[in-house]
């Protein structure tokens, strides 16, 4: 796959080893839920480099000094529905503060084209720096989709999070959104013949939620 800038894919031990525990697929509902918590909160230090931050004054109880705190108010989370909902927590963890906006979005069986069948945004998103979640980042199709309409509606400083993807995604989501930040745990091989990460870990909605 070609370099591209603003992508990051994360190269470390821990990553792995939990990756290769979420893959399995005897592990089950509670594991798995954990476990993309768990990577979402590892990524988040590297993703939440660059929050917006004041400085502020604190007193010790040896004399007052500045220090930094983040901004309130300053960062939305959204959630692909239904799989990305299991990041958020991941970041919350962190970040309590964190607004939550929710985009829900599914693949058409056949076509594979995103549907798009809620939206709930906080007011004022395009004013914060907005962090898409969604695990899986399979042919793009959702990501770019919900990345295009926070585009439309004036939001600027978008980041993406997904535990695994296929090149073909971060290529589609790098080429047509070039100023977003996307920060990946794990690059997969390719894509199946119904566009489902190989090896990847199956469906991540049906194993977060048991719908299968
Ligand atoms: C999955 C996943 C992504 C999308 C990725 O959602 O959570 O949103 O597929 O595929 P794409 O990159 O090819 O668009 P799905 O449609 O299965 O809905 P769900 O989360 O409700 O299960
Ligand atoms: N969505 C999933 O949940 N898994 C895939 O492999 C592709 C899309």
């Amino acid at each position: 796959m070609k370099d591209f800038k603003n992508v990051m894919i994360f190269d470390h031990p821990l990553i792995r080893h939990k990756v290769a525990i979420l893959r399995n697929k005897n592990t089950g509902m509670k594991e798995f839920r954990e476990l993309i918590e768990e990577i979402t909160t590892i990524m988040a230090y590297e993703v939440l480099k660059e929050v917006p931050t004041k400085e502020i004054e604190v007193e010790t109880p040896l004399e007052k000094c500045m220090q930094t705190e983040i901004v309130e108010k300053s960062i939305a989370l959204v959630p692909i529905l239904r799989a990305g909902l299991g990041m958020v927590n991941g970041i919350h963890t962190l970040l309590p503060t964190a607004k939550v906006g929710h985009i829900g979005m599914y693949r058409d069986e056949v076509t594979m084209q995103p549907k798009e069948y809620y939206c709930k945004l906080p007011d004022g998103i395009e004013h914060m720096k907005v962090i898409v979640l969604d695990p899986m980042l399979a042919t793009g199709g959702s990501a770019s989709a919900a990345i295009s309409y926070l585009e439309k509606i004036g939001c600027k400083d978008i980041t993406l999070m997904s535990v695994i993807a296929a090149p073909v995604g971060v290529e589609k989501i790098a080429s047509e959104h070039p100023n977003l930040k996307l920060f990946v745990s794990t690059l997969d091989r390719e894509l199946n013949e119904h566009c489902y990460i190989l090896p990847g870990l199956g469906d991540a909605g049906d194993r977060l939620y048991g719908t299968k």
